[in-house]
């Protein structure tokens, strides 16, 4: 009777392990990820994810909560709806950010996306608006504010952080204002999540360790305009 109980446990077992070994790819899998990053390639999860979550994804806008006009800038799959791959001027995404009028995207009086950041959703759309990410781009041994703190700051934090009425009142939309928050601790604490602190960026991933070693050291050695 045992050997019988443990034969059907048995079959049973090998029954669900085979089920999952023949599952079909996931049309929502996870990005595919490149050791090390190409400078000719846009990458989704690195460079425009950010971007949108930290410029459409907060709460009164395209969060999942709010979901105004039906558009989620969260996720993959909720961002490709807007988007057309390979044609930049056919996505609805790039046609709302390069508008000039009222209806732009962010709207005013948020600040329009840059020249840059502009020619970077252009730039991945055309290739493919693949769901690609890439390692290895971030040097812990640069921590300049203009070459480490101030892009990291201007694709992940100031869509909320800027403007008339920056979230929580905080400005970091330039140097000197930055550089309050770098001095009392709080960004520090902010994106290393110490507990007492706002975990930052709010709604999105975690910064790596390198980016939130780069901010330390930058702090560390007097959160110069360097
Ligand atoms: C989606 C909007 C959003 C994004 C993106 C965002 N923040 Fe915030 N941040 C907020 C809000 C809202 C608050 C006010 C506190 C709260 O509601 O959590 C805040 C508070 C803060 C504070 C004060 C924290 C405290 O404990 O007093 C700091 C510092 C800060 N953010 C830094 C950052 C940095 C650095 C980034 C980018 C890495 C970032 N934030 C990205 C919305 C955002």
């Amino acid at each position: 009777m045992r050997n019988l109980v443990s034969l059907a446990l048995g079959f049973i077992l090998l029954a669900g392990w085979s089920a999952c070994q023949h599952q079909p790819p996931q049309p929502n899998a996870g990005p595919t990820v490149s050791e090390n990053c190409s400078s000719d390639t846009v990458y989704f999860v690195n460079d425009v994810l950010p971007l949108l979550q930290s410029n459409c994804a907060m709460s009164g806008c395209h969060d999942n909560g709010t979901a105004a006009d039906g558009v989620r800038m969260t996720d993959y799959a909720n961002i490709m709806d807007e988007v057309k791959a390979g044609n930049a001027g056919d996505s609805k995404l790039y046609k709302v950010i390069i508008r000039t009028d009222n209806n732009r995207m962010p709207p005013p009086p948020r600040p329009a996306f840059t020249t840059a950041q502009k020619a970077l959703v252009q730039k991945w759309i055309n290739q493919g608006a693949k769901n690609n990410s890439c390692r290895n781009r971030c040097n812990a041994s640069v921590f300049t504010y203009s070459g480490a703190v101030r892009p990291m700051l201007e694709s992940k934090c100031i869509g909320c952080h800027s403007g008339v009425a920056p979230s929580g009142a905080v400005n970091l939309s330039d140097y000197t204002n930055t550089r309050i928050w770098a001095l009392n601790g709080k960004l520090y604490g902010s994106i290393a999540h110490q507990s007492g602190f706002s975990p930052m960026p709010k709604n999105s991933a975690k910064l790596s360790d390198c980016e939130i070693q780069q901010v330390q050291q930058w702090i560390q050695a007097g959160a110069q305009n360097n």
